[in-house]
């Protein structure tokens, strides 16, 4: 290993957008289910543009079955993140595709609690409905959400596909779950348009997952950085999804220069073949960051962290 590479495994990090059923690696897929092969699993984790993209990912939460699954790739995830010295994370779980596959969120968000209190990572998490579900089904996620803020789940997000619903539909579900104390982490200017950004700071989006299409609009970045309002970047992700066409077209640079607040985050890093000391290592290699820099947007890893380490404020920040 060399010393460059030790330096991004070693940085102290947080991770503020991982989706847990996008770390599962077609290893852990073959464990779970009978008579598969890796080639078959690999197959899967294929495919050419966005939406085939979250085809693939739904067609991997179809395979978690029980809370134990949960709880095992629960494990198996937090195992990678404290190998890469990740001190703190906040996990979405798509607490709409298990609503909508009928499963018990209670047993499931249990099995997953209990499996990332073993690990020496601070966990809290999301519940992320999914856009395309529409509001009705999204009221439910946020209500069990609710149920749960005072055990864990810090916040309220939506993946899913951001051009088939408008952000306004979502209104009363948003401003139900920030009465009920979650804060909002919604997806959006990943593949869609600023617009659909202004759209989600509306609704009172406190951190913005992806955001990149802020960079077509001057007055965005702007209110942005007035507003101390993060990205949550995912570069690998981007060019995996084909959101952005090349490395060389990713607006993170000029985000940061615009003073756009920033955090690395990986994403779905087994859909994506990505870690987050791989994103730290691609910020620097490919966009120049400095290394005081980095050091800068892991302190924002933990600057713009919805709650949690309790026990460690003085070496985080
Ligand atoms: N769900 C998991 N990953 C996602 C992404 N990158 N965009 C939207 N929804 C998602
Ligand atoms: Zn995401």
């Amino acid at each position: 290993m060399s010393i460059v590479t030790d330096y991004f495994l070693n940085l102290e990090k947080a991770e503020l957008h991982l989706h847990l059923e996008g770390s599962v690696d077609p290893e852990t897929l073959v464990e779970l289910v009978a008579d598969s092969t890796i080639e078959e699993m690999r197959a899967r984790y294929q495919y050419t543009d966005f939406l085939g993209f979250l085809q693939a990912y739904k067609w991997v939460t179809g395979l978690l079955r029980t809370p134990q699954d949960y709880a095992l790739i629960t494990r198996r995830l937090l195992e990678k993140l404290a190998a890469q010295n990740v001190r703190y994370a906040e996990l979405n779980l798509s607490a709409g595709v298990v609503l909508w596959r009928s499963q018990s969120l209670p047993a499931i968000y249990e099995a997953v609690r209990i499996a990332a209190a073993e690990s020496p990572v601070e966990v809290n998490w999301i519940f992320d409905a999914v856009r395309q579900f529409g509001p009705e089904a999204a009221m439910q996620v946020a209500e069990f959400a609710a149920e749960f803020v005072r055990d864990g789940v810090a916040g309220f997000g939506i993946g899913g596909d951001e051009a088939r619903v408008p952000a306004r539909d979502f209104a009363h579900v948003f401003a139900f779950a920030k009465k009920a104390g979650l804060h909002i982490a919604p997806h959006a200017g990943e593949v869609s348009n600023a617009q659909n950004v202004w759209d989600v700071l509306e609704q009172g989006a406190e951190r913005i997952g992806h955001g990149i299409r802020a960079i077509e609009d001057p007055a965005l970045l702007r209110h942005l950085r007035d507003n101390d309002i993060p990205l949550e970047i995912s570069i690998t992700s981007n060019i995996a999804t084909g959101a952005i066409a090349s490395l060389d077209a990713h607006p993170v640079r000029k985000l940061y220069d615009a003073g756009v607040p920033i955090i690395l985050n990986s994403d779905d890093p087994a859909m994506f073949h990505t870690t987050l000391t791989d994103e730290y290592r691609l910020a620097a290699s490919h966009f120049g960051f400095s290394n005081a820099e980095l050091e800068g947007l892991a302190r924002n890893s933990f600057r713009y962290r919805f709650a949690g380490l309790s026990g460690c404020e003085s070496t985080a920040l």
